[in-house]
């Protein structure tokens, strides 16, 4: 990592859906606003830090004083996300990444004729993880990543929290997608567990940009 610009801690945040295209006017995607992403930008270039956000496809406005990096697919955001991880000094990993996409995406548009008249079938493929594939290289950055779960949701994020190397991983349910309000439990690798319920998401934006690096859980 080269030094810090100006004293600023360096952030990296990723927002929104991803987009998977089947053909030139068709996509798989999902729910996601962006809404938490572009918050917590906005929370990290307000208490001073150097930010690039790196955003799907969503209709919100970029935060005062953030760069911006548009993405479409979940490959050309783990392209950016390489660049921009290796400058930063934090990551917040609020993006919606789509698990899968198309083996094959159609140059044309995908005809009904070419797909069968009452049935049809679309193989997928799984995307990269994105987020472990950059914390290979994870060093001493703060790394805050997301799950929303259904059911046994505790268990599965703390899994998560530990394959994908995060710090912390933010729990909450499929109503936060699209929505303005959240609740959700902050896990820590130290074994902390938070609870903020029904809040802004521009209020856990703040708690979130607040946290450092917890110890290891012993
Ligand atoms: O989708 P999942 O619950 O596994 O997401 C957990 C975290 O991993 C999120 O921070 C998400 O942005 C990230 N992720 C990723 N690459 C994927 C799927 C999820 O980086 N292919």
């Amino acid at each position: 990592m080269s030094p810090r610009r100006g004293g600023r801690r360096r952030g990296g945040v990723t927002a929104g859906p991803t987009r998977e295209r089947i053909d030139p006017v068709r996509y798989l995607s999902n729910d996601s606003s962006g809404t938490m992403g572009c918050a917590i930008a906005e929370a990290a270039a307000a208490r001073g830090d150097d930010v690039t956000l790196i955003a799907g496809p969503v209709s919100l406005p970029t935060p005062k004083g953030v760069r911006r990096v548009d993405i479409e697919s979940a490959r050309e955001l783990q392209a950016a996300l390489r660049e921009a991880f290796r400058e930063c000094d934090a990551l917040f990993m609020a993006a919606a990444v789509c698990d899968f996409r198309p083996r094959r995406r159609f140059r044309g548009k995908w005809r009904k004729k070419e797909a069968g008249q009452e049935r049809a079938s679309l193989e997928l493929v799984s995307n990269p993880d994105i987020l472990s594939s950059v914390t290979r290289r994870k060093g001493d950055r703060l790394v805050v990543g997301f799950a929303v779960e259904t059911g046994d949701g505790l268990r599965r994020a703390m899994n998560k929290l530990e394959k994908k190397r995060m710090d912390y991983v933010v729990l909450n349910g499929p109503s936060a997608l699209n929505a303005s309000k959240t609740s959700v439990t902050i896990l820590g690798k130290d074994g902390s567990q938070r609870r903020l319920t029904d809040r802004t998401k521009r209020a856990v934006a703040k708690v979130l940009v607040g946290l450092s690096a917890p110890h290891e859980a012993r």
